[in-house]
């Protein structure tokens, strides 16, 4: 709860780094910064620029719920084929009546979201180098709801053991913050099972902790599964109960905010715990792992599970494990005790689709403090400032090539022209030979034809 004294001992203001914040109303303020962090629902949204990415997380709402509209109008517009079978009928109609009551739910559920947003301030947001990475909607790991609250059982009780091994069994976790936290089952069941005094968990997708707030303070919540590879026509939607065992105990924090720009106060935690998270975000591990120092007080413990399948254009920042284990040390911590084990992962009942994956989890003591990473930037300053000259970079060029051929093509469509029309405008042109140009229109329409044909991705 935002006000709450246990909480509020251990924030700090995300643009600034003063602690503690001020309650305020159910929510927080930072005097120095003159900024009100708001409560969602009774979540304090602590974002660096708060009302821009409330804007920011809007958006992602309306565009699920407009993609989610058109998916059900697809439906509509298939329906009216008289020809198909009983079944597919059946199928279809199944369909849209769980995507119009998704969007309905979807939209009960981030109501405190939506009415909250403002779009003012964008052009501050930009300025604190803050923002959303693209790739993130509101459905991102909308599957790990389901598991975390449904089916997963055994999931989620052999993903705590992973947890409780490397802990060393009995030891007391003390002060506890989960770092990308998803749906919480893993804070709750470390909550619940483990020895903690107080955990926080901490995530930036409003969908993923409101859902788990409403579910662990006890009320049971419907929402849809929608399995990767339906069993059957039923499995298509499947509508969940989603429940916790019991309601969660005292000492249970949840707080919206950027890992890249944890809310914290310095050495306030004894225990971080970054399930499935260093992996995901855009930022080198060595600077991760100087931010996870500071948070933690002397001696306090690292604890990391997941796959490390490091994803990054730059070759040199996908880091295997022994890498992983190197930068730990280098970055005040103990030599890390590592414990790996192949696990099921997101094996929906209603799905043919189900991973295993062997995660590693470990676990290391800070043995001293580390030089703080600068404050995360999002984006570089000629974006942000607008006063540096933005860099002729090779891809950038090359970029701008394609998207000139790219527009002309586009000019070239006119309901008449075939390929091998255009092909030899082309060629007239000088840009590429006729026998270049065919395939390389085929690929760049196929693409276009592509992008048409895509369904909500529910
Ligand atoms: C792979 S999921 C893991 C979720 C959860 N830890 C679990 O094990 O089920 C990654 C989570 O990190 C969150 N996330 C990614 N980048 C983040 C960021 N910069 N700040 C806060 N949360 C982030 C996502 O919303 C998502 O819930």
């Amino acid at each position: 709860m935002p006000g709450d004294t246990q909480l509020t001992a251990l924030t700090a203001c995300p643009r600034c780094d003063k602690s503690p914040l001020t309650p305020k109303g159910d929510g927080y303020r930072c005097g120095a910064c003159k900024v009100d962090y708001p409560s969602i629902a009774g979540i304090p949204w602590l974002f660096a620029e708060p009302d821009a990415t409330l804007g920011e997380w809007r958006n992602r709402l309306q565009y699920s719920l407009q993609q989610l509209s058109n998916d059900s109008q697809r439906i509509n517009a298939s329906l009216s084929d008289e020809g198909m079978s009983d079944l597919t009928r059946r199928r279809l109609q199944h369909q849209r009546e769980a995507a119009d009551e998704h969007r309905n739910m979807l939209r009960k559920i981030l109501e405190p979201v939506d009415i909250r947003s403002s779009q003012a301030s964008y052009e501050s947001y930009i300025a604190l180098r803050t923002r959303l990475p693209g790739d993130q909607g509101i459905s991102t790991y909308y599957n790990n709801i389901h598991r975390d609250w449904a089916w997963g059982d055994a999931e989620n009780a052999t993903s705590l053991e992973q947890i409780r091994t490397i802990a060393n069994g009995g030891e007391s976790l003390g002060k506890t913050l989960v770092l990308g936290s998803g749906a919480c089952r893993l804070a709750y069941d470390i909550h619940m099972q483990l020895d903690t005094e107080q955990c926080v968990a901490m995530d930036f997708n409003p969908l993923l902790l409101l859902v788990a707030k409403s579910v662990m303070s006890g009320q049971a919540t419907e929402l849809y599964e929608f399995p990767i590879a339906p069993k059957s026509i039923d499995d298509f939607a499947v509508l969940r109960t989603l429940s916790a065992p019991e309601s969660i105990r005292d000492n249970f924090n949840f707080v919206l905010g950027d890992v890249l720009r944890p809310p914290f106060a310095r050495g306030s935690f004894d225990t971080v715990v970054t399930p499935w998270i260093i992996d995901i975000v855009n930022e080198d591990l060595p600077v991760q792992a100087a931010r996870i120092n500071q948070l933690l007080k002397p001696e306090g413990r690292w604890i990391n599970f997941g796959s490390l399948a490091f994803n990054h254009p730059n070759r040199a920042r996908c880091y295997s494990i022994e890498e992983t284990l190197e930068i730990i040390e280098q970055s005040g911590f103990s030599a890390p005790t590592v414990h790996e084990e192949r696990i099921p992962y997101m094996c929906s009942p209603a799905s043919r689709h189900g991973r295993q994956e062997t995660v590693v989890t470990f676990a290391a003591s800070k043995n001293k403090n580390v030089q703080p990473p600068a404050r995360h930037k999002a984006l570089p300053d000629y974006i942000v400032t607008g006063k540096e000259p933005v860099p002729a970079l090779k891809s950038f060029r090359s970029q701008a090539m394609s998207t000139q051929i790219h527009a002309f093509i586009m000019s070239l469509i006119d309901g008449k022209r075939t390929i091998g029309d255009m092909a030899a405008i082309l060629e007239q042109q000088k840009l590429m030979s006729k026998e270049e140009a065919i395939p390389a229109l085929r690929s760049f329409f196929t693409r276009m034809y592509d992008d048409t044909q895509k369904s909500a991705g529910l």
